[in-house]
């Protein structure tokens, strides 16, 4: 899709040829002047349908009107942005989003799309808007033999006041996609073809791309480093683990060092205490932590920040077979302490653990984020669209919170409850790696994890169980891989 923005004049906007010019509509602020200038070279076509359509800005509310000739582009396309004060960035992506819906639609080739000044800083807006449409236009269809239909559109020309000078926007919000969109591909993959192997060669390439150093370590490596957590999970699969380091060097002394992990089980039967046929059906998406280091990694390539990063994904299956590890096994952490393996299903925590001990001691990071598809119990607490982000430290909350905010993606603090840890005690071993209630999981879960935290690192944990997937589409996601982490992850790090 070749993108561009262009200024918006009212000959610019009378004289386009797109087949969909879209026109977003503040709720019961009816009076824009772009919609004034259309209408009047339609003869008042649009005030007329609007009221009968009452249409009124609703958010999500939409109207698609034909022009007839009477201007260069053949329909006009009024989206409702709701209340003016609820106007932001992300009412910007959504906008998009339904662009890209409707445009897709009807099958237009060349789309137009006005940002008007609504008080949002022009190049934000830009920027939400291409990303919306772009992200909006994401489809996961290439399985498809009989109903896939290669996509109609071809150029989308955005109209804003000075948009003609904001064509470096773009350029960004194409490399942001990319990253969003490699994440969204590797998590729709189904796990026979998505083998741990393979996350790390689709990493090993998407690195190459993007100028990130690349390394992976092996089963001997992983031996040799005593990672015996990672490598208990990976026992019974038939698939070798790999542990993926992706590092982006700033061009200058770097500001800080952060290290990101993420959860790359690429397929979650839950080993020996197997998942019931319901729960198992979407494991596939047990890597979106991992597929989420990996897009942030590539997007803040793009973006250059004074910020050294590097990025690990733990990748393996947790899968049944005779080697499998069992319930009552203990296992000697690489931190050194040891894990009674209460439940083979929590897996996650284990292969994190290994994972956030060698980042530590490999990079001496300032900050140590982890993103994984950790607990049911988070998604049951917070629905499927928010991630429960978990860390002792205020400011860092505040910064992931505002970061998810702005990107749309949205994290809610959930406490690391002191009084539980003791339910994490075994009398067999340093820690059991689940709880003995059943209560407060997503919670018990980050407390095993700051286990392996030491001390002076500011550590945050995404709990992304909700909204790495999508069962219906909704705004600019489509059903499936959300791709969620990576625009907050490259928010939080480059801005
Ligand atoms: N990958 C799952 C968590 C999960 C569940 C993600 C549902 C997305 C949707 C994780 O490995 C797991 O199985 N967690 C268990 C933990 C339990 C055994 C303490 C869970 O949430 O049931
Ligand atoms: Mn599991
Ligand atoms: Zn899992």
């Amino acid at each position: 899709l070749d993108l561009e923005a262009r200024d918006l004049t009212t000959p610019s906007l009378l004289a386009t040829t797109a087949h969909v010019l879209a026109l977003p509509l503040v709720e019961d602020a009816m009076a824009d002047p772009w919609l004034a200038a259309l209408d009047e070279a339609l003869g008042g076509l649009l005030e007329r349908t609007r009221a009968e359509e009452e249409f009124s800005g609703k958010r999500g509310q939409s109207l698609l009107v034909h022009t007839h000739g009477k201007v260069g582009g053949s329909r006009v396309l009024l989206v409702g942005l709701g209340k003016g004060a609820s106007v932001d960035e992300e009412a910007m992506r959504r906008f998009g989003g339904t662009v890209a819906r409707v445009a897709d639609k009807v099958r237009a080739r060349r789309l137009a799309v006005v940002v008007p000044e609504l008080g949002l800083d022009l190049e934000r807006a830009l920027a939400a808007t291409a990303e919306g449409l772009t992200l909006g236009l994401y489809r996961f269809d290439r399985y498809l033999t009989q109903d896939r239909q290669e996509l109609a559109l071809e150029q989308a020309v955005l109209l804003a006041p000075g948009g003609g000078s904001q064509a470096h926007v773009l350029g960004g919000t194409r490399d942001l996609c990319r990253a969003v969109t490699l994440a969204r591909d590797l998590v729709n993959e189904p796990a026979s073809t998505l083998t741990p192997t393979r996350l790390s060669a689709a990493a090993r390439e998407a690195a190459a791309a993007a100028g990130l150093s690349f390394e992976e370590l092996g089963p001997r490596e992983l031996a040799a480093e005593g990672m015996e957590l990672l490598r208990a999970v990976s026992r019974a699969s038939e698939e070798e683990p790999r542990l993926v380091r992706l590092a982006y060097t700033p061009a200058g002394p770097p500001l800080r060092k952060v290290a990101l992990v993420g959860k790359g089980i690429t397929f979650d039967a839950g080993g020996l205490d197997i998942k019931s046929a319901e729960g198992m059906a979407d494991m596939k998406d047990d890597m979106a932590g991992a597929a989420a280091v990996l897009g942030a990694l590539v997007g803040v390539a793009a973006r250059r920040p004074q910020v050294a990063v590097t990025g690990y994904l733990a990748c393996t299956e947790n899968v049944v077979g005779a080697r499998a590890y069992k319930p009552g096994d203990v296992l000697r952490s690489r931190a050194g302490l040891t894990v009674e393996v209460t439940n083979t299903d929590a897996e996650g925590r284990l292969v994190l653990a290994d994972a956030l001990s060698y980042a530590q001691d490999r990079d001496r990071p300032d900050e140590l984020l982890d993103v994984a598809t950790l607990t049911g119990a988070c998604a049951v607490a917070l629905g499927l669209h928010t991630a429960g982000l978990f860390t002792p430290h205020d400011d860092l909350a505040q910064s992931l919170c505002r970061a998810g905010e702005a990107v749309g993606e949205p994290c809610w603090r959930l406490p690391l409850t002191e009084s539980l840890r003791e339910s994490l005690k075994s009398p067999v071993a340093d820690t059991r790696n689940t709880s003995t209630g059943r209560w407060g999981g997503a919670i018990t879960a980050a407390l095993f994890l700051q286990g392996f935290v030491k001390e002076g690192v500011r550590w945050a944990h995404l709990d992304v169980a909700g909204p790495a997937m999508t069962d219906k589409e909704r705004d600019y996601l489509a059903r499936g891989a959300t791709g969620f982490g990576v625009r907050l992850l490259v928010r939080h790090l480059a801005g």
